[in-house]
């Protein structure tokens, strides 16, 4: 595990609260854009896992608020989901699901899953984090498994990393480290193991981060 992403989970352990406070804040300044952003997801995730039998078993890391966990539930999915911040786990459990603190540089998967979920952790990664999470995240899947994630690209920045709180309504309070990654180099990675590329596409605008969106398959 990478001393920048101990220290970032240990930033999300002390400010989960204030996270999941701004969260909502900022879903409320722009509500078509928030809506526009989730059911683009939620396609993305739909499409994604269509090929997974009815009631497999999806696991998420780095929940959150849990709320994607919940849209994975929805379909039919039978779901774990996870984090490493006392605060999310709680926010998560609230809402029903099955819970569990899970760091995934730190913990071993209790069992194989037919969908692995990670959206917008791979943010806080160093890319050895990135090359061993992508390894064992294919070991831990089932054949025909599917693996969702994101990163932010590096192609539109001007540095490759920063330690960073935002001003603006993602406020923590504490700086978290970000990992900015090309195409080329996660394609790399991704090459390394036996991971077929189902879907890829880029994603977000000029002035907003750029995403570089993977769905693998096993
Ligand atoms: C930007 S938040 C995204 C939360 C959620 N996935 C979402 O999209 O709303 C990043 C999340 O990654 C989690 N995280 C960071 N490092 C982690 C690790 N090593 N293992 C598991 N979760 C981690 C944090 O606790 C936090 O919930």
């Amino acid at each position: 595990m990478s001393k920048e992403n101990m220290k970032t989970v240990e930033v999300y352990q002390k400010k989960a609260g204030v996270y999941l406070a701004t969260t909502i804040e900022h879903d409320r300044l722009d509500p078509s854009k928030a809506k526009k952003k989730r059911e683009r997801l939620q396609e993305l995730i739909k499409r994604s896992f269509s090929s997974l039998p009815h009631n497999a078993k999806v696991f998420e890391i780095g929940s959150g608020d849990g709320a994607n966990a919940k849209y994975i539930e929805s379909l039919g999915f039978k779901v774990t989901a996870s984090d490493t911040a006392d605060a999310f786990l709680e926010a998560i459990q609230k809402q029903g699901l099955n819970t569990i603190k899970f760091n995934v540089l730190e913990d071993d998967f209790k069992e194989k899953y037919n969908g692995i979920f990670c959206w917008r952790v791979f943010v806080h990664f160093t890319r050895d984090d990135a090359n061993e999470i992508i390894q064992k995240v294919y070991d831990n899947l089932e054949d025909n498994g599917i693996f969702i994630f994101n990163a932010i690209n590096r192609e539109t920045k001007s540095i490759d990393n920063e330690w960073v709180d935002f001003s603006n309504e993602y406020h923590m309070g504490a700086d978290r480290y970000y990992n900015y990654f090309c195409k080329e180099e996660l394609d790399n990675i991704i090459a390394q193991t036996k991971f077929k590329i189902q879907d890829f596409h880029e994603e977000g605008g000029e002035k907003n981060n750029k995403w570089l969106v993977y769905v693998l398959k096993k």
